[in-house]
């Protein structure tokens, strides 16, 4: 695998490496994101991953000094999971002087997770839009446990008509369902016994929905009082349409439940789609 940090460097690596697919990271990498490097091989040529903790994505009070920073350990498993070329950019390849360009997504950036973190999204179109002028690659992957963001970057590229095909990777959960996250290292073994309730209570919602119950605020209420009834504090559980995360129309049917909630010091997020009756068996 190669390993590049200068901008100039990787665009020279990069030549006549056919269809590039880009799996852009911020590290401490776990299954969930080397599936998304094995389902990148099937999409292209050459397989690129960056790893950049982006400062510009995290609010004042987050945890951008503490995130965990493994890159011995990461470049291992990119290594082994077949990667060609890791883009591991420093802080002043990617931001030498002030990043005051911005990119400004719509309203949605201000709902669910937007609401309760300030200028993330921002921060992840700013990063993505540069890592994808500097990679330019074919297509590039980002995974559904991160629904929302998927589903910016997704109308960024449409609207700014980049020519990357934009592909969503499904969700890694360990065997008691807890979708894999950087964030799950923080949890203490108390707290990674109860995790597991983010999925049941998303799924039972899941279950209500496909049986016919379409009270979306009555489920969302009653999920957060479990959830915090059980120790958790809740930002959000909401029913959502997928296509652009809206509150349902009467009729839709192609529906995601998302939740974002605090176990101890941790804020786990998560989502399940939830298909139409007729596709979900
Ligand atoms: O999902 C992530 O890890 C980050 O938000 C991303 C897309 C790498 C941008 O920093």
């Amino acid at each position: 695998m190669q390993i590049h940090s200068p901008i100039p460097e990787l665009r020279a690596a990069l030549r006549n490496c056919g269809r590039v697919v880009f799996v852009p990271t911020m590290g401490n990498l776990h299954a969930g994101h080397i599936a998304l490097m094995t389902q990148a091989r099937a999409h292209g040529d050459t397989v690129v991953t960056s790893l950049f903790v982006n400062r510009l994505q995290f609010g004042p009070n987050e945890d951008f000094d503490k995130y965990p920073r493994t890159f011995a350990a990461d470049c291992e498993k990119l290594q082994a999971a077949g990667v060609d070329v890791l883009f591991a950019p420093g802080e002043n390849d990617l931001y030498p002087e002030p990043q005051e360009y911005l990119v400004d997504p719509p309203a949605i950036q201000n709902q669910l997770e937007g609401e309760f973190r300030p200028g993330h999204f921002r921060g992840v179109a700013t990063v993505v839009l540069k890592l994808f002028n500097i990679v330019q690659p074919q297509a590039a992957i980002f995974g559904k446990k991160d629904y929302q963001q998927l589903m910016v970057l997704r109308n960024m590229t449409r609207q700014l008509a980049l020519p990357i095909e934009i592909v969503g990777g499904e969700t890694v959960r360990a065997d008691d369902g807890l979708a894999l996250s950087s964030r799950n290292g923080y949890l203490s073994p108390s707290e990674r016994a109860e995790a597991p309730r983010l999925y049941r209570v998303l799924n039972a919602i899941r279950e209500a929905v496909q049986g016919g119950d379409r009270d979306f605020a009555k489920l969302e209420r009653d999920a957060a009082v479990e959830l915090d009834r059980n120790g958790w504090k809740t930002d959000y559980v909401a029913v959502r349409q997928q296509a652009d995360l809206q509150v349902p129309g009467a009729a839709e049917q192609a529906l995601v439940v998302l939740a974002a909630s605090r176990l101890g010091q941790p804020r786990l997020i998560d989502n399940i789609e939830i298909q139409p009756l007729q596709n979900a068996y």
